[in-house]
């Protein structure tokens, strides 16, 4: 039976909320503020080509319009309004408008928002089951990555394991690259150096294992308050890929940054279950194919951008910092496979290394 909350149709062409909107009030306002389920009829201006659609979905991302993932989702929007005939297509709320990560898996699961984009580290806290995708080292690049999370045989019902419980079908996602550290007080060559510094990680067991092992005091928080963190010195760096720490702008008030590798992440696009069913199977299927193909034109968009990111640090006056692999190497790969809790944990892991090209 369908638990998608019932939403008062509106029409769209509405304004999406800002940040200064206050969560809880755009929460209680979310019909009117055009977010919620499929809205009816409108066209989403500000999503480039996608007009005239019959029904808008509501896609929420935690990044800003400048971060790759954006342009990828109004690419998805246009695809599917391209071939659904016009029936569907998407409005994405940059920026956290809709909640913070943790929030937004909880409003996919109600309907309240019909798609979503969810760091693997995040889902690991809806299930964990999605642990195996997360450990450091599982990957050997983003090619390695995404042959896996498109292969049925690996993800096939990993990504359909939250629709029982939580009406969550997981249809893909986005490669976040490789993940790196950036600290304000000075440059990190080994885990000497990171020690007694706070260093923000996602609210996930992964992160605070591999921070711990590291040399580092890691210290959650979601990503939308990095930036006032590390300002307000309650952080000492954090880590992550170059682009969101460019679109971020992390730069401005942590300049040192160090290649350590440490994980190659994935986002997880999300959509609430009784969407898909509703949508009915032609329409779902195109929902599904034309997602795909967003996904796989992402990976070599990911790393020309990485490309443009790392020019921009260089302008700006970010000193990159290459420490001896040796350093950190070792560690990073001990904690991913400790951090693996049973036998399926341990087959997942398996499987994906198993599709790796360097697998013997
Ligand atoms: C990356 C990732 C986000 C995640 C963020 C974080 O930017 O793409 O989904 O929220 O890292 O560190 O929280």
């Amino acid at each position: 039976m369908s638990r998608r909350r019932d939403v008062p149709r509106a029409t769209a062409g509405e304004r999406p909320p800002g940040k200064g909107f206050g969560r809880r009030g755009f929460l209680t306002a979310l019909p009117v503020a055009g977010a919620g389920t499929a809205l009816l009829g409108g066209c989403v201006s500000r999503a480039g080509a996608v007009t005239d659609v019959d029904r808008i979905l509501s896609v929420s991302l935690g990044q800003a319009e400048d971060h790759p993932s954006y342009g990828a989702l109004l690419d998805f929007g246009e695809r599917l309004a391209g071939a659904t005939d016009n029936r569907w297509g998407v409005r994405v709320y940059a920026n956290n408008s809709l909640g913070d990560q943790q929030e937004t898996v909880q409003l996919v699961s109600d309907g309240a928002i019909d798609m979503a984009v969810i760091s693997g580290t995040q889902i690991e806290n809806s299930s964990p089951r999605f642990l195996p995708m997360n450990v450091p080292g599982v990957f050997d690049d983003m090619d390695h990555q995404n042959r896996v999370m498109l292969d049925d045989s690996i993800v096939g019902e990993l990504f359909t394991s939250l629709e029982p419980d939580m009406r969550l079908t997981v249809l893909g996602g986005f490669t976040q690259g490789s993940r790196h550290l950036y600290t304000a007080p000075g440059p990190i060559e080994s885990p000497d150096d990171l020690s007694g510094l706070k260093i923000r990680v996602q609210e996930s067991k992964i992160f605070l294992d591999l921070i711990n092992a590291m040399g580092g005091v890691p210290t959650p928080m979601a990503y939308s308050e990095v930036y006032t963190g590390l300002q307000a010195g309650v952080l000492d760096g954090a880590e992550n890929n170059e682009i969101s720490y460019v679109t971020q702008r992390h730069y401005e008030v942590a300049t040192h940054y160090t290649l350590t590798n440490h994980l190659i992440g994935f986002d997880f696009f999300l959509a609430n279950t009784d969407l898909l069913e509703e949508m009915g199977p032609e329409d779902s299927r195109a929902l599904r194919e034309t997602f795909t193909e967003t996904q796989n034109a992402f990976v070599e968009i990911w790393r020309q951008e990485t490309e443009k990111a790392t020019e921009q640090m260089r302008e700006r006056g970010v000193e990159i910092h290459e420490p001896d692999p040796a350093a950190f190497a070792p560690i990073i790969e001990e904690t991913g496979y400790a951090i693996l809790q049973d036998e399926a944990d341990i087959a997942m892991y398996e499987a994906i290394r198993a599709a790796s090209e360097e697998a013997p």
